[in-house]
């Protein structure tokens, strides 16, 4: 496994409960990982480095966790050594690391999406600002072109707030993609892609916004939760026939086949679903919800589209009821988190690490923005909530946050397409 966060503690949990699975190991991990895998520390975005770890440890599958080393083609390097990975190519992980290529891709494969510009040269912004967002649309949405960590995402009613998001990014030298806002409630669709086969999982949801009642800036996710009893099975099927099958067919048509995880990131608008962005790898938070859900063993699934076998593999099979994620974020973040303070309490079922790592004196600390998930699960939604807020509530992080309202208005009926 390759990552330090939830999602990959979530992964490893999920493979330690396939019964082929012999041995796990990570890198670089943290210290909820280190208590049920080996640990490793390479630099993951060297596939050299990468590949070079998996051979000395006999690993059959590598599974990479984060957009980064594949968008930088760490996956190339691993299959280039023989060993199965789970992963898109560097060509394939593009519909993540460039913004501009989803678009050309969604177009072609005619999946709706939003209308979209892309920005390089600062003295078109104004004109271009004055193309999208009020009085047309309900927003501005302001993102950078490439890889920001859900953090270069500005979605605003404020044109100064916009304006000044897209000034800044060009001042670094990013383009920016300034889009029509889509409206309605937002679903996270993952799907195992291997070629033209696509297996969806369950739908669920992510909570971006750093505040209760989404408010305040983005984040990299505060919470999730799965599945989504107010999104009709139809419109799942729809979102796989619609938009999953036609990119996955795109790419293979353009020579750069899709393997790995495919994350659809979508509005359920009133003219019918349609794309915010894609993602070339297993969403955070939205996985540890919706591992908590997994059924089936995890390890064959992975293995089975890493060696171009998922045609073969058997239907999912699910666990009754549903799963909430909270995330216990450290003081500051989404802005330059506050590390090194002593967590307790962050032992026990549910409790999946993200930025923390053991100190000399087996004390462990905060080493991030986004600390632990917590994931309670349950008959339904209410249920699982009550059972993620207690195991939440025991944890102890001086200056820490979290939202109380992860999964609410779904739990209350609130939500309808
Ligand atoms: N849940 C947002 C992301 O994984 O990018």
């Amino acid at each position: 496994m390759i990552g330090s966060g939830a999602r990959e503690h979530a992964l490893l949990l999920a493979l330690r409960r396939d019964p082929d699975v012999d041995a796990l190991a990570i890198a670089p991990g943290n210290a909820g990982t280190a208590a049920i895998a080996d640990q490793y520390d390479v630099d993951i975005t060297d596939g050299d480095a990468v590949a070079g770890l998996a051979r000395r440890i006999g690993a059959d599958l590598v599974v990479i966790g984060p957009e980064v080393p594949l968008v930088l083609g760490v996956a190339d390097a691993v299959r280039a050594a023989g060993i199965a990975c789970f992963g898109p190519t560097k060509q394939a992980a593009r519909i993540e690391g460039s913004k501009s290529f989803a678009k050309d891709v969604m177009a072609a494969a005619g999946v709706r999406t939003a209308t979209s510009e892309v920005i390089d040269n600062p003295a078109h912004l104004d004109a271009a600002l004055d193309r999208f967002g009020p009085p047309r649309q309900r927003a501005w949405v302001v993102k950078d072109d490439g890889l920001a960590a859900g953090k270069g995402v500005v979605v605003t009613t404020d044109r100064d707030a916009a304006r000044a998001h897209a000034a800044g990014l060009l001042d670094a030298g990013h383009p920016v993609l300034l889009e029509s806002f889509l409206d309605g409630p937002e679903v996270s669709l993952f799907s195992v892609v291997d070629g033209e086969t696509v297996v969806p999982l369950l739908p669920a949801q992510d909570f971006k916004r750093v505040g209760d009642g989404d408010t305040g800036p983005n984040t990299g996710g505060m919470g999730a939760y799965a599945p989504l009893p107010w999104l009709p099975e139809r419109i799942v099927d729809q979102i796989v026939d619609e938009i999953v099958k036609p990119v996955a067919a795109e790419l293979v048509r353009r020579g750069c086949p899709f393997s790995g995880l495919l994350y659809a990131g979508l509005a359920i608008t009133s003219d019918g679903p349609a794309v915010v962005e894609f993602n070339c790898r297993f969403g955070d938070p939205e996985t540890q919800s919706v591992l908590a859900l997994l059924d089936t063993p995890l390890g064959g699934l992975l293995y089975a589209a890493a060696t171009g076998r998922l045609a073969e593999h058997p239907p999912l099979r699910w666990r009754d009821g549903a799963a909430v994620t909270v995330v216990l974020a450290a003081e500051n973040y989404p802005g330059k988190p506050r590390v090194g303070d002593v967590i307790t309490g962050a032992e026990g079922e549910g409790i999946l690490h993200a930025g923390t790592k053991r100190r000399d004196d087996g004390a462990i600390v905060s080493s991030g923005g986004r600390v632990l998930s917590v994931v309670g699960t349950g008959p339904d939604l209410a249920a699982a909530r009550d059972a993620a807020y207690r195991r939440i509530s025991a944890i102890r992080l001086p200056g820490s946050h979290f939202r109380r309202d992860i999964a609410l208005a779904a739990a209350e009926g609130r939500i309808s397409v």
